[in-house]
């Protein structure tokens, strides 16, 4: 529950101890955070220039550190579980190095082991402001990894907003996201829509933000109703090939649009799908099918919430899981069976698998009063063991002080 979850301070004086006992009793000077984020609505419509509508968590990622002499980087990060720090030595490119050459092969920060430094060398690779000067950081995180709520968004972004005292850039807080965004495509290879870096930096306490993925604008949702709540469970399981299936799922849309004769899918009505059925195979019309109509679903469904409609929100959520499950098929068991127990109690409104799928957590919007028994349900019908978080709408990306 949220209240088991470490707060900002909680994490910076972690990061500050470990910063200490590995850097010989020095303290570090600068220190920056990131949320992760949950998905309402709106779910593979971002890489498909459509709408989402996420909120960012008061699970975060903070990066402490300070300026170090010459042009070596060095990183540390500790997971929750992890027994031992894990230590990565970077250097910086020279002064002078072509950006066009920065993710050749050879070059300093290209791709490589381990995985995890992927995110800092592919961040520090798209920073916009350069050169950086040498430094220190330790990474310590809230997001648990690997569970649909954007760990590795959170440490992109954290990490770009620490780089930011460290060489302060025009402060676009867009192009921000968007480097943090390449970061992810070309160091971690995974071809993510800009979902989770937008919401992670533009975060706003008790709002959700409706993101237009094509114009990049994005419109406040309030969340201030404490008769509410946005429930997620955790189903503690991600099936292998999450990635190379998500890489695959944006290549169908692809297809699809170019089908139809339009430039995204953003662009394509269900009219135009059914024009161009005949040369479309099934799985392809019905991965389109999935991302029309869920782009149509994430605007009325925005528009329910804003009208405090909440019975026709909990049931476009539904139609969503739905349709990730039955259309665009990147829903899995563990996922389906959470969403079913939520929806067997009485004051729950709605549930749906949330993030990209094949495993990760469910969303549900639950009564206030109902929140209890919605856990201790799902805890009894699920046969795995769920995780549970009360999602509060928190603020994004921020520089922090130090005490
Ligand atoms: C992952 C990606 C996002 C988005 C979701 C699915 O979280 O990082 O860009 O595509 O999947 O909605």
């Amino acid at each position: 529950m949220a209240s088991l979850v470490k707060s900002v301070d909680q994490l910076v004086s972690k990061a500050t101890c470990l910063f200490k006992e590995i850097f010989d009793g020095e303290a570090p000077k600068i220190a920056a955070c990131a949320p992760g984020r949950v998905n309402l609505i709106g779910e593979h419509t971002d890489y498909n220039l459509g709408y989402v509508l996420p909120m960012a968590l008061p699970l975060v990622t903070v990066v402490v550190g300070s300026v170090a002499s010459g042009r070596e980087a060095t990183v540390v990060t500790v997971s929750e579980n992890a027994d031992e720090p894990r230590r990565v030595d970077l250097s910086l490119p020279k002064e002078g190095f072509p950006p066009s050459e920065l993710a050749s092969e050879g070059c300093p920060l290209a791709p490589g082991l381990p995985h995890w430094a992927n995110y800092v060398r592919g961040v520090i690779h798209h920073f916009r402001a350069h050169p950086l000067p040498g430094f220190r950081a330790v990474v310590v995180s809230s997001v648990p990894l690997g569970a649909g709520l954007s760990s590795s968004a959170s440490l992109e972004v954290a990490f770009y907003t620490f780089l930011q005292q460290l060489r302060p850039d025009d402060g676009n807080k867009i192009s921000k996201a968007i480097a943090c965004q390449q970061a992810e495509h070309t160091h971690a290879g995974v071809p993510c829509g800009i979902m989770d870096q937008l919401v992670s930096v533009l975060g706003i306490e008790s709002h959700a933000l409706l993101i237009d993925c094509r114009s990049l604008e994005s419109t406040l949702v309030p969340l201030t109703d404490p008769g509410l709540v946005f429930l997620i469970s955790n189903s503690n399981v991600k099936h292998s090939l999450a990635s190379s299936k998500y890489a695959l799922r944006r290549a169908e849309c692809e297809k699809a649009a170019m089908v139809i004769g339009k430039p995204s899918l953003r662009d394509a009505t269900m009219k135009d799908l059914e024009g161009s059925r005949d040369q479309l195979d099934d799985v392809t019309y019905r991965r389109a099918c999935h991302v029309i109509g869920e782009i149509q679903r994430t605007v009325k469904a925005a528009d329910s919430l804003k009208r405090g409609d909440y019975q026709q929100f909990g049931k476009a959520m539904v139609e969503s899981h739905n349709s990730l499950r039955d259309l665009y098929e990147v829903s899995c068991k563990e996922l389906d069976d959470l969403v079913s127990a939520a929806m067997e109690v009485e004051g729950v409104l709605g549930s749906r698998m949330t993030g990209g799928g094949f495993g990760g957590c469910t969303i549900t919007l639950v009564k206030a009063r109902a929140i209890e028994r919605t856990i201790e349900h799902i805890q009894r019908r699920y046969s795995g063991t769920p995780t549970f978080y009360v999602a509060t709408p928190s603020v994004g990306a921020q520089s922090l002080k130090l005490p």
